[in-house]
């Protein structure tokens, strides 16, 4: 099967490449590295072996995804491509509209007039907003509190919508959770831009001395420990997820929703505690006020992709933590 991987120099793209490559997936990878480096390609080789074609584009300019099309004869898209920053979502909303919708529409579009018919999106359990009760089922009311996590929200309709018009179209919505983690050989991994706003990366970064000391947003929230609870899947088993999003999405019809998490919550405090245990450093801490938005816990019922799909989430927080230090000391500015 030949594979477009929008976005796949991205953080879970590349991981996501290099297991289908892995299990004998043509792959081609669209992207137009706002935030991600070409050197990802390079490293996809080291690991594999093998290297995926790249095609240097924006995914939301028509001409030049026709033109790829028009190469290419893909089986199957998987669009990770997009802008994920929650902050700057509510600083430049039109843009992520602009970015995250158009993209769609765009290989929607294109889809279409080439008889592609296999659609897997990256959806966000940012979705569900404000959860009234954990684990999180696919079928729980969804609502958003930010711009970024609506233009997850509208994709998902918008998805869902084309597959009901056409009985060729077959959509997989993929809800993740947190990925953390990196590949074992730490030659990729998560390389945000500036100082970072989600945990794990926030961690590495102090413990390789790039930041003083981590900020612990909120001790008062209603969980064991008073700090956040989340549901952190690595990020190698999410990008096995895809293999079997696509083989689903080969033999089926129609749009379907997954979560992919482990079904385990873990606090901040966790997260700290095991990766100086694992990695034998110190991670110095303050508690902070509650990050304005957060949620005091969110981890998956991720029963239906174990059943439907046949897919389990396999590595514990101790390697997520191993492989998230081991790729920032291998990398400590990033590619
Ligand atoms: P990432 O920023 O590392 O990867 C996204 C990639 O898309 C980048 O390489 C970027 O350069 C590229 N891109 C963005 N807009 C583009 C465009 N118009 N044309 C071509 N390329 C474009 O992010 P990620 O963490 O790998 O996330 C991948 C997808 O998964 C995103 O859609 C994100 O919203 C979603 N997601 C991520 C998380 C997470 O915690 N990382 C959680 C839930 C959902
Ligand atoms: C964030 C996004 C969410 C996105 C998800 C996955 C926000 C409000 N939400 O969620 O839309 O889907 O990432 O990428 O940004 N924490 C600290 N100190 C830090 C950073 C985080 O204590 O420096 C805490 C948070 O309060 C939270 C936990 O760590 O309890 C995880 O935070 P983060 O990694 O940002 O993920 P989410 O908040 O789940």
């Amino acid at each position: 099967m030949k594979v477009l991987l929008t976005g796949g120099a991205g953080y879970i793209g590349s991981h996501t490449c290099v297991e289908l490559i892995e299990a004998g997936f043509e792959t081609v990878i669209a992207d137009n590295f706002d935030n991600s480096s070409p050197k990802v390609v390079d490293r996809i080789e080291r690991i594999t072996g093998t290297r995926p074609k790249l095609y240097t584009l924006d995914v939301a300019d028509k001409a030049a995804v026709d033109e790829m099309f028009e190469n290419e004869h893909f089986d199957a898209v998987v669009h990770f491509a997009g802008l994920k920053a929650v902050g700057e979502s509510v600083q430049i909303p039109v843009r992520y509209y602009r970015n995250n919708i158009d993209t769609t529409l765009t290989l929607l579009e294109t889809m279409k007039k080439y008889h592609v018919n296999l659609f897997v999106f990256s959806s966000s359990a940012t979705v569900y907003g404000v959860p009234e009760t954990v684990p999180l089922t696919e079928g729980m009311p969804t609502w958003c509190t930010n711009p970024y996590g609506w233009t997850k929200y509208m994709n998902e309709q918008i998805l869902t919508d084309a597959a009901r018009a056409d009985e060729e179209l077959s959509v997989v919505l993929l809800r993740y959770f947190n990925p953390i983690g990196a590949h074992k050989s730490g030659l990729i991994g998560e390389n945000p831009n500036g100082i970072p706003n989600n945990l794990m990366p926030y961690i590495t970064q102090v413990a390789v001395g790039k930041l003083p000391r981590l900020g612990v947003f909120g001790n008062d929230y209603p969980t064991p420990d008073g700090t956040g609870v989340r549901d952190y899947i690595h990020v190698v088993d999410l990008a096995k997820g895809h293999l079997k999003a696509l083989e689903y999405a080969a033999s089926h019809k129609g749009a379907e929703i997954f979560n992919l998490g482990t079904s385990q919550g873990y606090s901040v405090l966790d997260i700290v505690n095991t990766f100086s245990r694992v990695n034998g450093i110190e991670i110095p801490y303050d508690i902070k006020d509650r990050r304005p938005g957060d949620i005091a816990e969110c981890y998956a019922d991720p029963k239906k992709a174990n059943e439907i799909l046949n897919w389990h989430a396999d590595l514990g927080l101790e390697d997520m933590c191993r492989d998230s230090w081991n790729w920032q000391k291998n990398n400590p500015q990033g590619y």
